[in-house]
């Protein structure tokens, strides 16, 4: 019979963690670790995923950008689409929305306009930018003349899904006509929520439009998470409200959650994503976890 090394403790002695002893994330779950994604060898077919929420001021634009960036800094090429007349997201990367020649409105409604006219550089390497302006705000009365009104978005952003591993298209907070073209474009939803009691209100009649959509236009179309935002950990109603969101959504809940910081607004006045702004910031930090728990929610590349 063998001898244990004296030095080699038995593996039985080692304890297993209990469930009190397991970190508990904000959200009341245990916290995965989300792994380094692999490089990708080569890009394109690009999963395109909208931020909708019609309430407004939920972090729909500052995800956008974020996520988009740290996404960048994993390797994927992206394509931020700015669908807001309100052009937030164009603004939020350094554009002056007066000083925009070509935006989405012109792709959208001008057959004779290229994506490559109209698509600029975003600042962060591997990221582009289909900007918006006020004239977007027409389209979504021109827009109802035309056939396959809700198909457009989708067909103008069709060249672009060959050159791109994922498109993030920002909404306006409305569930009218050019949401559901974004949502007609989409493989995926993100839904952000602001961790406050009102949160839940809408979100009926949002899961109602995302299910009318893949019932009539697009079947593909998948909820890939809703994503707590601004909370603040030091309160009891933040929790309660992550709490809440659980027991409604279960497993859709993205274990990470956004912290509420005012570095968020600062990034905006610089005309950057908070992963270049403030790249060592707990919201950077947040942002770079949701880029790997996304990851791991979409299918293989
Ligand atoms: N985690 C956060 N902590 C603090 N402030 C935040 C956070 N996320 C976003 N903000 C700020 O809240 C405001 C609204 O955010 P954002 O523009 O991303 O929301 P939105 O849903 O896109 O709004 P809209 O519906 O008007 O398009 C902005 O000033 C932004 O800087
Ligand atoms: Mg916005």
């Amino acid at each position: 019979m063998t001898q244990p090394i004296p030095f080699e403790r038995p593996i039985e002695a080692i304890p297993e963690p209990t469930a009190a002893e397991v970190p508990l994330g904000p959200t009341g779950r245990p916290m995965p670790v989300f792994a380094e994604p692999a490089a990708l060898t080569s890009h394109g077919g690009a999963r395109v995923v909208s931020m909708c929420n019609q309430k407004g001021g939920v972090g729909k634009t500052t995800t956008t950008i974020n996520l988009g960036a740290s996404l960048a800094e994993l390797g994927r090429k992206v394509l931020l689409v700015d669908f807001d007349p309100q052009g937030s997201l164009s603004v939020g990367l350094g554009l002056n929305p007066h000083e925009i020649d070509l935006t989405i409105y012109n792709l959208l409604m001008d057959r004779e306009v290229t994506l490559d006219e109209v698509v600029v550089p975003s600042g962060i390497a591997g990221m582009d930018l289909l900007p918006s302006n006020i004239d977007l705000s027409a389209a979504e009365v021109q827009l109802v003349h035309e056939v396959a009104r809700e198909q457009t978005l989708q067909r103008v952003l069709a060249p672009a899904l060959e050159h791109y591993d994922v498109i993030l298209i920002d909404c306006q907070p409305s569930l009218g006509l050019l949401t559901v073209n974004a949502l007609t474009a989409s493989d995926g939803v993100i839904v952000p929520l602001e961790c406050e009691y009102f949160a839940l209100r809408g979100v009926a009649l949002l899961k109602t439009t995302i299910d009318k959509v893949r019932e009539r236009l697009n079947p593909k179309l998948e909820i890939d998470g809703v994503l707590g935002t601004m909370f603040d950990g030091r309160t009891l109603h933040s929790r309660e409200v992550m709490e809440r969101l659980v027991s409604a959504w279960g497993d859709t809940v993205f274990h990470t959650v956004i912290r509420r910081t005012v570095k968020f607004s600062d990034a905006t006045v610089a005309g950057e994503p908070i992963t270049a702004y403030a790249s060592s910031s707990t919201g950077a930090d947040a942002y770079r976890m949701l880029a790997r728990e996304v990851l791991t929610r979409w299918p293989a590349e």
